[in-house]
């Protein structure tokens, strides 16, 4: 994920914005780039790679200033690079800009733009963006920002710095991805999160959605999305007692909330750069010949990864019809499997180094499968014998039990599915893409949630047990809220699929078992769902249900109604784990449960 870092004030500003970007190093990056505005123009630097190059380069080549704006950036649009990194300058080279996010519309933005004579020197949608500002530049760097920005679609966290100014100034916009000022005397200070601005000011204003702030030695100025000018009571300032552990968290209590909180963001990393959004074509840098060869598909993965697998399953074979096993990765190596050089083994593992999981890959390949893994963290030995990586972009998961991990590699299944069904000449489905554009912000939408679910986790965390029922493609996502109840709480829970209660769970059924019922997607499973939570009910059971419909349809026969927002059904299972991730957390933490460390368990197995 991208850092942002500005500075207006009194000191000399590139060791305020090092300092920042090496607080924000934990979130993962590619290049790094610092711009200053001394005397009449820009001085700049930029490296790919770690910080310590940029520091490298700039120990030969100091940049001096007292204002400007520092970035680390993952890359979206446009390969790792130095050409690529921020800050981006316009082709008058007027403005500066530093971007976090994604600018969906760039393509035809840009077209008009080389139309209109500007140029461009990268393959970014920022620098579509520091043309288009200088385009409505004539003087006031707020309006010009403020035309430009009325033309982008996407969500994006942006800030700008011009040498036409009358005043040192910065002007930024937070539209999704956090934007948060540090208030100082005579100072200002930017960041898109509060650890990297802590060693300055613990004063801090967290922009909300649409809102336009510009920073001057004197002080600040916000605007509202309707252009509306905020008094500074409208966005007061908070004073953040952090500790330095408190401040990686993010402000959060657990590293398990804050990485709930982290997925709209997580989920947009992992799509973005890999998208044509004109088009709908997917580029995963894999190549065709092992997406087009394949005959079958084996995933092979343990815990909430294998779960993961389950949902790629129903995708796989649903949207490329090719026949997929999933697998335990302690299993798969001990069955002799039958493989050979047409089947796809897909290892899925946040860790990388989860050894049942690699055991099951290198027996794959001794067999002559062709063999990719889904993995958070580069360099792990599950990337390294792999034939092709797709990467979640979920950035470091500290809480044991995965939650962004898990989402972000429901986002890459579906990415691979889309692949191979490109490379068997299919694209993408119009409602599909626009699902995965608008995902991050549907999952934002969900996280309100989070207090309804707060005050149900006091009613239920004395439960002795639980049980979670799916169909279909929930069926996944049941296994999954009951392995994130038992993990965090120590409470037995079991996920089963709804259809098999009356196989034997029902004789479970009393007044003291909640049933936490996923009733979303089509009418058939909806129905029979309902026609499941009505059997529970007859037995006095308690009943949780999840669901896309109005409340109503359930509130009369069910104990408790989670509303979420209904879906294309090939990314539904990313926004109905998210409440069972927040019950989960809520009734661990009543229950006095380490949530971050839960006992006896690893955050990576590397034993068999
Ligand atoms: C998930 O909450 C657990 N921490 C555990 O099941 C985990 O998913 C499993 O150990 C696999 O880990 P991996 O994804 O790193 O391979």
């Amino acid at each position: 994920m991208c850092g942002i870092v500005g500075y207006v004030g009194e000191r000399e500003v590139v060791p305020v914005l090092l300092d920042g970007l090496r607080r924000l190093e934990y979130r993962g990056y590619d290049s790094a780039g610092v711009v200053a505005i001394e005397g009449e123009g820009f001085r700049w630097s930029k490296a790919e790679g770690k910080l310590e190059r940029l520091v490298r380069k700039l120990e030969q080549e100091p940049v001096h200033g007292r204002y400007g704006l520092g970035h680390t950036r993952w890359a979206t649009h446009g390969v790792p690079s130095e050409r690529n990194a921020h800050p981006m300058f316009d082709s008058r080279e007027r403005v500066a800009v530093i971007h976090n996010g994604i600018i969906e519309n760039f393509l035809p933005l840009r077209k008009r733009l080389v139309e209109d004579g500007w140029t461009f020197a990268s393959d970014t949608d920022t620098e579509v963006v520091a043309n288009l500002i200088s385009s409505h530049l004539e003087g006031d760097l707020r309006e010009a920002v403020a035309r430009a920005v009325a033309e982008l679609e996407g969500m994006y966290a942006l800030a700008a710095v011009s040498i036409l100014g009358e005043v040192d100034e910065i002007v930024a916009v937070r539209q999704g991805p956090p934007l948060v000022l540090g208030v100082g005397e005579g100072e200002q200070f930017l960041a898109s999160d509060p650890a990297a601005l802590l060693a300055y000011s613990r004063n801090v204003v967290f922009l909300e959605n649409g809102d336009m702030a510009r920073l001057t030695r004197e002080g600040r100025e916000i605007w509202d999305a309707s252009g509306e000018a905020l008094s500074l009571e409208d966005r007061p300032v908070q004073r953040l007692n952090w500790d330095p552990i408190q401040a990686e968290k993010g402000g959060f209590k657990h590293f398990m909330l804050k990485e709930i909180h982290d997925q709209p963001q997580a989920l947009q990393d992992t799509f973005a750069g890999r998208v044509d959004f004109e088009t709908g074509r997917v580029d995963l840098e894999i190549s065709d010949e092992i997406l087009g060869r394949a005959d079958r598909v084996h995933l092979v993965a343990c815990g909430t990864s294998w779960h993961a697998g389950l949902v790629g399953k129903f995708l796989i074979e649903s949207l490329v019809r090719l026949p997929v096993e999933v697998d335990y990765g302690s299993e798969y190596r001990y069955r002799d499997p039958i493989v050979d050089s047409k089947v796809l083994v897909v290892g899925i593992s946040q860790s990388g180094e989860t050894a049942d999981t690699l055991s099951a890959m290198e027996a794959a390949q001794q067999k002559g499968a062709s063999l990719l893994t889904i993995c958070n963290v580069p360099g792990s030995q599950a990337t390294r014998i792999s034939d092709g990586v797709i990467y979640t972009h979920a950035g470091p998961e500290i809480g044991v039990a995965s939650t962004k991990a898990f989402t972000t590699q429901l986002v890459a299944l579906f990415l691979l599915a889309q692949a191979l069904r490109q490379a068997r000449g299919q694209k993408m489905e119009p409602k599909d893409l626009s699902a995965l554009a608008h995902l991050p912000q549907a999952v934002d939408d969900v996280l309100r949630l989070e207090p309804m679910l707060e005050e149900m986790a006091r009613r239920y965390a004395r439960a002795e047990d639980f049980l979670y029922l799916g169909r279909g493609i929930n069926y996944p996502i049941a296994l999954e809220g009951a392995l994130k109840l038992k993990e965090i709480s120590y409470i037995h829970a079991e996920g089963y699929p709804a259809g098999e209660m009356k196989h034997g769970p029902i004789a479970l059924i009393d007044d003291e078992l909640p049933v936490v019922a996923l009733a979303t997607g089509d009418r058939v499973s909806f129905e029979k769902v309902r026609g499941n939570i009505q059997e529970v009910k007859a037995r006095d059971g308690i009943v949780i249900a999840l669901t896309d419909r109005e409340a109503e349809d359930l509130e009369a026969i069910a104990d408790e109604v989670i509303s979420v927002p209904r879906i294309p059904p090939s990314l539904q299972p990313v926004i109905n784990v998210i409440p069972l991730q927040l019950l989960a957390y809520f009734i661990g933490v009543r229950r006095g449960a380490d949530v971050d460390q839960p006992r006896n368990l690893a955050k990576s197995v590397t034993v068999e």
